[in-house]
């Protein structure tokens, strides 16, 4: 950054209130994130990464430069991305991919006019670094080895340009990948030519797929061409307030067909929301119009 006069000197000091009022209500509003004070430490520690690299050795000062127009257009991004919170795994909560293709599968199925004759449409909505839409992905591939007719697609979206990058290329840490059954590492994940790597990438057949996007729920007006069969959208709500929980999951809703599944995480409920809705099992809901 050049238009910053102030010399990076390693030591950040802490943030004003203000500030922490300023950022907390600005990522609130942008990316439906609440930030109470008790995470004043953890917000300071992401942006601290931020500052260093822009060395930028005062909160007041990145404030000052992030909310200018110039940082609106080249810092904003970063920012978001930096206070997001990315945890994810292959097989997280795995009993959703086992209730997939046991229940939501054959009910879609029998509940299908056409049949097997179009492909079903899965969005892995907050897919972080990839491992859930490549879970899906291998699983989904799998049906479809018992059930030649069965064909699929998923889109997978995040607000974080960071994690995007990485889950477009899908390579991973061998040590990341222990969920993941035998059978499905043998054939879904390359191994590096050279040994001295201890990474796998998804096969091109598994990337080819998945198709990553940006997409922020906050944004009223995004806009997914086609309706959803499937949504898994975990570990993304709980950190959303209820009434943007309900918009959010609302704009879910319209998304989904009539029939279709809506998945959220296991510490996600939509407990005195007023949705339509239907509970199926546990964390998992049916639209019911
Ligand atoms: C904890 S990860 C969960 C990843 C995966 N769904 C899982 O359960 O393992 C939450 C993801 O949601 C994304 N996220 C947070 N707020 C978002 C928003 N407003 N719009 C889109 N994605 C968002 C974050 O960037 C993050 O990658």
């Amino acid at each position: 950054m050049t238009n910053n006069p102030e010399v990076h000197t390693g030591t950040f000091g802490s943030m004003s209130e203000a500030d922490f009022r300023k950022f907390s209500e600005f990522i609130l509003h942008e990316a439906g994130i609440q930030l109470p004070i008790t995470k004043k430490i953890l917000l300071e520690g992401r942006l601290q990464k931020r500052m260093r690299l822009l060395k930028i050795n005062s909160f007041s000062a990145y404030s000052e430069y992030v909310f200018s127009p110039d940082g609106q257009i080249s810092e904003l991004p970063h920012m978001i991305d930096a206070i997001t919170t990315n945890k994810t795994e292959f097989f997280r909560e795995s009993d959703h991919f086992t209730y997939l293709t046991k229940t939501v599968l054959p009910e879609l199925k029998s509940d299908r006019e056409l049949g097997d004759n179009r492909r079903y449409f899965v969005w892995s909505a907050g897919c972080s670094t990839g491992e859930e839409p490549y879970t899906l992905a291998m699983v989904l591939s799998e049906y479809k080895k018992k059930n030649p007719a069965f064909d699929f697609r998923i889109l997978a979206t995040d607000i974080c340009n960071t994690v995007l990058d990485k889950a477009r290329k899908g390579i991973y840490d061998v040590s990341k990948t222990s969920t993941v059954p035998m059978a499905l590492k043998k054939d879904y994940m390359l191994k590096s030519r050279n040994p001295e790597q201890k990474i796998v990438r998804m096969s091109p057949d598994i990337r080819m797929k998945v198709k990553f996007a940006w997409l922020n729920f906050m944004a009223h007006d995004y806009q997914i061409r086609e309706k959803v069969d499937i949504i898994f959208c975990r570990n993304v709500i709980i950190y959303f307030s209820k009434s943007d929980q309900e918009q959010v999951i609302l704009r879910f809703c319209n998304q989904l067909i009539p029939g279709g599944y809506l998945f959220l995480g296991h510490s996600e409920t939509l407990t005195g929301v007023n949705l339509p809705l239907t509970q199926v099992f546990p964390t998992v809901y049916r639209k019911t119009t």
